[in-house]
């Protein structure tokens, strides 16, 4: 076996009411004085107040900033990272979706290292550790509670920088589904199947290993047994609980594997146009897996055996074939377009794939893909899902 690492946060509380220890993880870090980074729809849901609350019994003084934008901006880290030093916070609460978690990591490295961030894109470029860093997801999700990774975009060059480091890492992750019942229908669909394309990268991966793949299955497992539920009915509690376990184990495998081809295509296809992640990841998802399978028969073969979509015993070739048509139906059931739906302007689409494809391929990412594509072949793919 080659020698691995292995990152998650040194503390995760997961299950039903773990929100309510936050508090105590403060205190146990001799905190008292700490920055809430979160966004607009989390403060209005009325969740960031019974936080307040929380805080506020326990002898913690909480600061917000509920300023992160969607897709988190090198800016708007930067009014993040003012808020931190004008409330003399000691300590960085992220809670909300992918943006804040992401927003609340790169302004804890902020605290400790020179501006600009740009200068952290990359792998293992970040020199200090930043402030202690607590998250606490509300979507189920992007995994980002558990991983050593953050996207900011970057407006002046406009891509999605991918930064990983260990100093991105939270030091603690509750996660608690309780806080994401209340998740509209769409949003459940696609940060589900970005969790799902966690599961699934993770596993066929050129960087997958011992210590990554019984999580990145057990993730897959948990989509295919509760995403669709918890996308017709929000209310199943169970189904919500999967999701919200699946999220973090995608996370903790893509993390310490890699993501691949998807991921790499998805990034460019979001800051150009703007869709969100797990959005596009969806629509990327079975023209990429069509690409990628003779590549990894049998890990993708596996994939359809736990995933139940073809008895035990059929062989690899059968079982990896039976991926595609199962991910055109979720995309289907879930309410996917094509992506002529979402980008009107078909010129405009064209004008961008041979930029799109040289930042996919500059992210590092595709090089991870079992079956690693040239610029052309990008561009083909990302021809064939319009
Ligand atoms: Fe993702």
């Amino acid at each position: 076996m080659v020698v691995t690492q292995f990152n998650s946060p040194v503390t995760l509380i997961v299950g039903g009411g773990a929100r309510k220890r936050l508090a105590e993880q403060i205190l146990k870090r001799g905190k008292r004085r700490v920055l809430v980074v979160t966004d607009a729809n989390l403060l209005a849901s009325g969740k960031v107040q019974e936080f307040e609350v929380h805080l506020r019994e326990a002898g913690i003084h909480a600061s917000i900033f509920s300023n992160v934008q969607p897709d988190p901006t090198v800016e708007n880290v930067e009014q993040g990272l003012a808020a931190y030093r004008d409330s003399q916070s000691e300590l960085i609460v992220g809670l909300g979706g992918g943006s804040p978690m992401d927003a609340a990591k790169a302004i804890s490295i902020l605290i400790s290292n020179p501006l600009p961030l740009s200068q952290y894109m990359g792998y293992h470029k970040v020199p200090n550790a930043g402030c202690p860093l607590i998250l606490v997801p509300t979507t189920a999700g992007t995994g980002s509670e558990a991983t050593k990774v953050s996207v900011i975009t970057d407006t002046l060059r406009n891509i999605k920088m991918m930064m990983l480091d260990e100093h991105l890492q939270a030091d603690v992750a509750i996660v608690d589904f309780e806080l994401s019942v209340s998740m509209p229908k769409t949003l459940t669909a696609h940060v589900g199947i970005d969790t799902f394309s966690h599961g699934l990268e993770a596993y066929v991966s050129r960087k997958a290993n011992p210590l990554t793949d019984p999580i990145s299955l057990s993730c897959l497992q948990l989509c295919s047994k509760h995403f669709v539920n918890a996308y017709e009915n929000g209310e199943n509690i169970e189904a919500r609980e999967g999701m919200m376990v699946a999220a973090l184990q995608g996370g903790m495998a893509f993390s310490n594997s890699s993501v691949c081809l998807i991921h790499g295509m998805s990034r460019p296809l979001g800051a150009h146009f703007h869709l969100t992640h797990g959005l596009s990841n969806a629509v990327l998802l079975p023209e990429v897996t069509q690409f990628s399978l003779a590549a990894a028969e049998a890990r993708y073969a596996e994939v359809a055996r736990r995933l139940e979509i073809i008895p035990n015993q059929a062989a690899d070739r059968e079982a990896a074939n039976a991926m595609v048509p199962w991910l055109e139906n979720l995309n289907r059931t879930c309410g996917i377009p094509r992506m002529r739906a979402l980008i009107s302007d078909q010129q405009a689409y064209e004008s961008k794939l041979h930029e799109m494809a040289q930042a996919a391929i500059e992210s590092g990412s595709p090089a991870n893909n079992p079956r690693v594509p040239t610029c052309e072949q990008i561009i083909d793919i990302y021809r064939a899902i319009w």
